[in-house]
Parts: C-alpha cells; structure tokens; sequence
C-alpha cells in the first residue's frame, strides 16, 4: 500500500470548506485504490496573521517541504485588505510560492459538455475546448526590482533572466507533447524587451521540440482570440502577469471559475489549489463550487504522485456528477436537476468513486 504525506493549507474564506471536500474525495479514492494518504494542516493567509502576525509562518514552510505535496484552498478576503503589504494575505502566497520554488503554474480550462450552456459565450464556440496555460509563476513583474511606492509614484519592473525563461519553456514544450503538440507564446515583444528575450529563447527551445508547432502572439490579441476562438489553443505559454489575467479569462470558457483546478510545480514540491479566490462574501454559507478543489486533488494524484487511475476516478466521478444533473449555487441556472450544497457535491462525487 503506498502512502503520501499532504500538507493541507485551507487558508481563508471558503478555503475551509472546499479542502474538507477534496479531503472526504481522497479518502474514497484512497479506500479504492489502496493508498493512505495522511495529512498535516498548516496555516496561511489571513487565519495565519490573525493568529501569529505573519501571513506566511516559517513553520507552514518546514510542513509543506516535509510533505509529498500541498493542497491549498484559498486566502484573502478585505478584513486584512488594508494591512500593509508585506502583511498582507497575498505576499504570504507570493512568498510561498517563490520558497517552494514552484515556477510552473499549469491551469486547464476545460469545457465539460454537460455545461456548455453555462458559458457565457456561445455553445457551439466552447463545446470541446480543452487547453493550458502553462503560466511562469515565480518570476516577472510580480517579483521585479526596482519597486516602489512614494506618495505620488508607484513602480514595479517587469524583469526575466534567460534561464527562468528556458525552464518553463520546457515545461510548455514537454506538456504539448502529451496533448495536441501546440505551443502559443504569449508576450507583447511589440512593445516590451523583457518580451522580445522572452520570445527569442522561447524560439531556441523550440529546437529542441521538433514536433511540437510554436506561434507566437501579443497578450491583447490573444485575450480577444480566447474568446473569438478558444479551440484554436492547446498549450499558452505566458509570464505570470499575463498568465493571471488570461487563466481568469480562460476560466469562464468553462461557465464557472468554480470548476477550475491548478498545478503550481518546481523541483521541490507542487502546491494544489482551485485558481479561485476565497470568496469572503459567500463563506461559510454551504454554497461554494468544491470541484475546482477536488480536480486539484486530481492533478496532485497524478501530477505530484503518478496515480494516474486514482486521478481518473475523480475525473470521472466529477463529469458523472455533472451529468446526473447535480449543481452547486453558481451553475443552479444551467440544466439544473438537483441544486446541492458544498458537502452534498463532495459527498456525491466521493460515493461514485466508492462505487
Ligand atoms: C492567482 C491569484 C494570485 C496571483 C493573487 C491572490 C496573489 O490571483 O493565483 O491567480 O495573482 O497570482
Ligand atoms: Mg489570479
């Protein structure tokens, strides 16, 4: 029987109840495919200055690097909105994730067919959509020096170096070749020099893919071809501004940033989180999505474990809840047969599992 240690971070708002779903989905994934999975909690965000006056204890760092992977929830929420910014719930995130050395950040947008109807855009533009972002996470403006802020001036600097740019690169590359074998590289090397590097090494690496077919686009162009024609995507390699904002985008393809998993991985340790905020305004309430959760519990199976049959049992008992009709609050108006709360969803998908 193989057994995985997982840091469980569940963090703030919604965090909580969306990690306990994914939690009673992996026992019944475990009792199934014998595996034991034992979990240590550890705090971040919010909850963790609440309790200690830092966002990111150094303890939640020993925890998370003692463990075989970390699933996250979610932090934030305005109550801690206006602490200074080294305080804030968010620098905690950024600092994890730069200590863990998580530099690929993979988010798949894909669009089940129970819920095309859900999208905003039009049924037949998002029916079959499967892509990628594949977004660079511990790097760029979000990390630059010089930053800054006077009263009258605020600065951040939007820097790569060329090995930062070669390592997620290959992530890209290496992440086609198990799909459609499509990289999208996105920059605004029209304007910027950061981008024009970007693009010149992204090309050399190319090289070493032959099979994999490279294109490049500007970050303006490509959020309007998302949504003119998101199928014509398979792998989008972009930095992590424009890897922010084109996931968002990316996720409403799908009709809920509720559905949305993601993989942030390094050469340490991958972190498994929903791409969704922590919701303050609906904590606590029973109503949150736990899919986006639960197929980030999926990825870590497959992604940080190599349990590829445990990781589809998910995915399926996720695409037969959807199809039998069950529907958290955010997807109630779309074809509807039952409206369940948060630990309805996870309990209806960890019973197809047990199945
Ligand atoms: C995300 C979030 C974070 C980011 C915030 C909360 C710091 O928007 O994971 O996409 O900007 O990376
Ligand atoms: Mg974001």
């Amino acid at each position: 029987m193989k057994s995985y240690k997982i840091a469980l971070i569940k963090g703030d708002g919604i965090g909580p109840e969306i990690i306990d779903e994914a939690v009673k989905v992996l026992d019944a994934v475990a009792s199934c495919c014998e595996l034991t999975f034992s979990y240590e909690e550890a705090l971040m965000g919010g909850c963790a200055y609440d309790f200690s006056g830092d966002p990111l204890p150094q303890e939640t760092i020993n925890i998370s690097l003692n463990s075989d992977a970390v699933l996250f929830g979610a932090i934030g929420g305005t109550k801690w909105d206006n602490l200074p910014r080294e305080k804030r719930p968010e620098s905690g995130l950024l600092r994890f994730r730069k200590e863990l050395g998580v530099y690929a950040n993979l988010r798949p947008a894909v669009v089940y067919d129970e819920l095309v109807n859900a999208s905003s855009l039009k049924p037949n533009i998002v029916k079959g959509v499967d892509l990628m972002v594949v977004r660079e996470l511990i790097g760029g403006i979000y990390f630059g020096e010089p930053k800054g802020r006077t009263q009258d001036k605020g600065w951040n600097t939007m820097v790569y170096t060329r090995d930062e740019i070669v390592r997620i690169a290959h992530q890209a590359f290496k992440i086609a070749m198990t799909r459609s074998k499509k990289v999208c590289s996105i920059d605004k090397a029209n304007v910027l020099d950061v981008s024009q590097l970007w693009r010149d090494v992204v090309t050399e690496i190319a090289e070493q893919y032959p099979e994999v077919e490279l294109s490049h686009m500007y970050v303006d162009n490509a959020a309007m071809q998302l949504i003119r024609d998101p199928k014509q995507f398979d792998v989008m390699l972009t930095g992590n501004i424009f890897g922010d904002i084109l996931s968002d985008e990316a996720s409403m393809l799908s009709g809920s940033i509720g559905l949305l998993p993601s993989a942030s991985i390094g050469a340490k340790i991958g972190v498994y989180e929903p791409i969704h905020g922590s919701a303050p305004d609906i904590a606590g309430q029973g109503i949150a999505n736990p899919i986006a959760t639960i197929a980030s519990a999926s990825m870590m199976l497959r992604y940080a474990f190599g349990e590829i049959i445990a990781a589809n049992k998910i995915d399926d008992a996720i695409k037969r809840a959807l199809s039998e009709g069950y529907r958290t609050q955010d997807l109630a108006q779309f074809d509807a047969k039952e409206v369940c709360s948060t630990s309805e969803m996870g309990s209806i998908i960890a019973n197809y599992i047990a199945r």
